[in-house]
């Protein structure tokens, strides 16, 4: 066996699921970021982790706010993600730059982004720091998608740098060992 560096162990779990998460400023101004590093925790209570880079303006936002939205994108979306997750909303509005519709949310002060096609509204319930990220834990308040969701969803999976796939549809059955 030959030893892997960090970034070989990483792309090991990739590919990784992609979502928009948004956030807002103090101004109730919402921000968009892009993120792999998503995880649900609990089923019940309905609860998602989420691991953020303090270097990142998003940081500063659901730190403060203490609530984010996780949107979920589908493939058509591909290159406004990269664009979300290359641009900080330090220095520019997503929204306007990439001609993305803002919607309000049903339960939070956050926007959704019309374009997505479901919605998961979380309040942070719990933070801490690991090594490089901060874990936020949200807990769900709110979750709901378009028609559509559950049968034709093509998600955006991230696969390393700015190369994307998505899904066949083709499935495979696993033989069950206990019959
Ligand atoms: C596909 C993709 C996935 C990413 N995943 C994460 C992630 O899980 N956590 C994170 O902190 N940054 C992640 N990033 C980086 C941020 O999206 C990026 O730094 C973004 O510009 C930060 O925006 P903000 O400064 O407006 O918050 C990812 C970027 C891309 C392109």
């Amino acid at each position: 066996m030959k030893t892997i560096e960090i970034e070989d162990f990483i792309h090991a779990v990739y590919p990784m699921h992609t979502y928009l998460l948004t956030s807002i400023d103090k101004n109730e101004k919402t921000n968009i970021i892009t993120i792999d590093w998503l995880t649900v925790l609990s089923r019940n209570p309905p609860l998602v982790g989420v691991a953020v880079s303090p270097k990142r303006y998003t940081h500063k936002l659901i730190t403060s706010s203490k609530e984010f939205i996780v949107n979920v994108p589908d493939i058509s979306m591909v290159d406004e993600t990269l664009a979300c997750g290359t641009l900080s909303g330090k220095n520019v509005d997503k929204f306007e730059k990439l001609g993305l519709k803002k919607l309000p949310s049903k339960t939070l002060k956050t926007n959704i982004i019309g374009s997505c096609i479901a919605f998961v509204e979380c309040k942070v319930i719990d933070f801490k720091k690991y090594g490089d990220h901060t874990f936020f834990v949200g807990s769900i308040q709110a979750s709901y998608a378009k028609e559509g969701f559950l049968k034709e969803f093509k998600p955006i999976l991230h696969v390393k740098g700015n190369i994307f796939t998505t899904i066949s549809g083709k499935t495979i059955k696993a033989k069950s060992s206990r019959s």
